[in-house]
C-alpha cells in the first residue's frame, strides 16, 4: 500500500493501475463505518482508494477544524489492513494551490442545501461538494462510496454527479452503529461519559418512530413530540422528515419517509446526527 500526500505522485500511481478503481473519501479517524466502505471498495474493485484529508472549506468558522482527530498512522494500518492499494492524504497546499479563499467552488442548489444540516451550516455543502469533484477528478474513480450516516450529503452528490455528469458510480452504504446503537462517528470521541449515555437517545428516538410508524394513524406532531420526551437532555437541533428520494420535506409519514435528527450534547456541545427509514 502506498500513501500519497502530493497530486504529482498522486498522479503517477494511478496511471500505473490495471482495472476498476474504487475510492472512499474520508476526513479519517476511520471506525468501522468508514470500514464498511473500505471493504465493499476492495472487495467490488480491482483498486481501492482511500482519501484522508481534513477539508477546511467545510467547516464553519465556530466549527471544529482545529480539534477534528487526526491520526494518519492507526488510519493507514487500517487501510493498509483491509487490502487498500493507495491511501491519498494531502496537504492542504496540495488541494487549495492558489489559496482556498480563491477556489472554482460547487454550489448545490438552494432547495437541497436549505434544510437540514445546510440551514445550520452555511455553505458546508459547497465545500463537500467541491473537494469530493476534485477527489473523483484526482483518483479517476470508477466508483465511490458514501455512507447514508450522512443522507443529505449522499443525497448531494448524487445529484452533482447526475447535473455535471461525472462518469463515476455512486454506491451507498449503510449506516453501521455500536452494538447499543449509536451510530459510529469520528465525533463520538468529544463525548463525555454522561454525555455517550445520552447521545444513545437519538438512535433509540429512530427505533421508537419506527415502532410508530406501524400504527396507521401516527401523525408527525406524534412521533416528534415522543423523540423529544425521549432526547431530553440534548440540544435538538432539527428532527425532519425527507422523501427518501427527492429529500423533499413531507407534511405526512408515509412509506417513503426517511426521518433525520441532529443534536448536540450539553456540555461538549458535540453535533450529532442520525437518521432511518420509517417503513423497511
Ligand atoms: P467522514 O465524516 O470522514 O465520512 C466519510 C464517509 O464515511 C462518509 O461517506 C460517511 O457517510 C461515512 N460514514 C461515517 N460514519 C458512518 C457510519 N456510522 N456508518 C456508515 N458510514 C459512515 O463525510 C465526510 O467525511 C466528508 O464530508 C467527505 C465526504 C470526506 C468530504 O470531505
Amino acid at each position: 500500500m502506498k500513501i500519497l500526500d502530493n497530486i504529482a505522485d498522486l498522479k503517477k500511481e494511478i496511471s500505473s493501475l490495471k482495472g476498476s478503481i474504487g475510492l472512499v473519501p474520508t476526513m479519517g479517524a476511520l471506525h468501522k463505518g468508514h470500514q464498511s466502505l473500505i471493504e465493499k471498495a476492495v472487495n467490488e474493485n480491482d483498486n481501492a482508494i482511500v482519501s484522508i484529508f481534513v477539508n477546511p472549506i467545510q467547516f464553519g468558522i465556530n466549527e471544529d477544524l482545529d480539534k477534528y482527530p487526526r491520526c494518519l498512522a492507526s488510519d493507514s494500518k487500517l487501510c493498509e489492513e483491509a487490502g487498500v492499494k493507495i491511501v491519498f492524504a494531502p496537504k492542504i497546499s496540495q488541494m487549495y494551490a492558489e489559496g482556498k479563499e480563491n477556489l472554482t467552488l460547487i454550489c448545490p442548489p438552494y432547495s437541497a442545501v436549505d434544510k437540514l444540516c445546510g440551514k445550520s451550516r452555511i455553505g458546508h455543502f459547497d465545500g463537500v461538494a467541491s473537494v469530493v469533484a476534485k477527489l473523483f477528478n484526482l483518483t479517476k474513480a470508477n466508483r465511490a462510496y458514501f455512507g447514508q450516516k450522512d443522507a443529505q450529503q449522499l443525497f448531494i452528490i448524487q445529484k452533482m454527479v447526475r447535473d455535471l455528469n461525472f462518469d463515476i458510480e455512486i454506491i451507498p452504504c449503510p449506516i453501521v452503529r455500536e452494538e447499543d446503537n449509536l451510530a459510529l462517528s469520528s465525533r463520538n470521541q468529544y463525548l463525555t461519559k454522561s454525555e455517550r449515555a445520552l447521545a444513545l437517545n437519538i438512535s433509540k428516538a429512530l427505533f421508537e418512530a419506527k415502532k410508530l410508524a406501524k400504527t396507521n394513524t401516527i401523525t408527525k406532531r406524534a412521533v416528534i413530540d415522543n423523540s423529544l420526551k425521549i432526547m431530553e437532555g440534548l440540544e435538538v437541533e432539527y428532527i425532519e422528515f425527507v422523501d427518501i428520494n427527492t429529500f423533499e420535506i413531507q407534511d405526512e409519514i408515509n412509506k417513503n419517509t426517511l426521518m433525520l435528527i441532529a443534536s448536540r450534547t450539553p456540555e461538549t456541545k458535540t453535533r450529532l446526527i442520525d437518521n432511518m427509514k420509517l417503513f423497511d
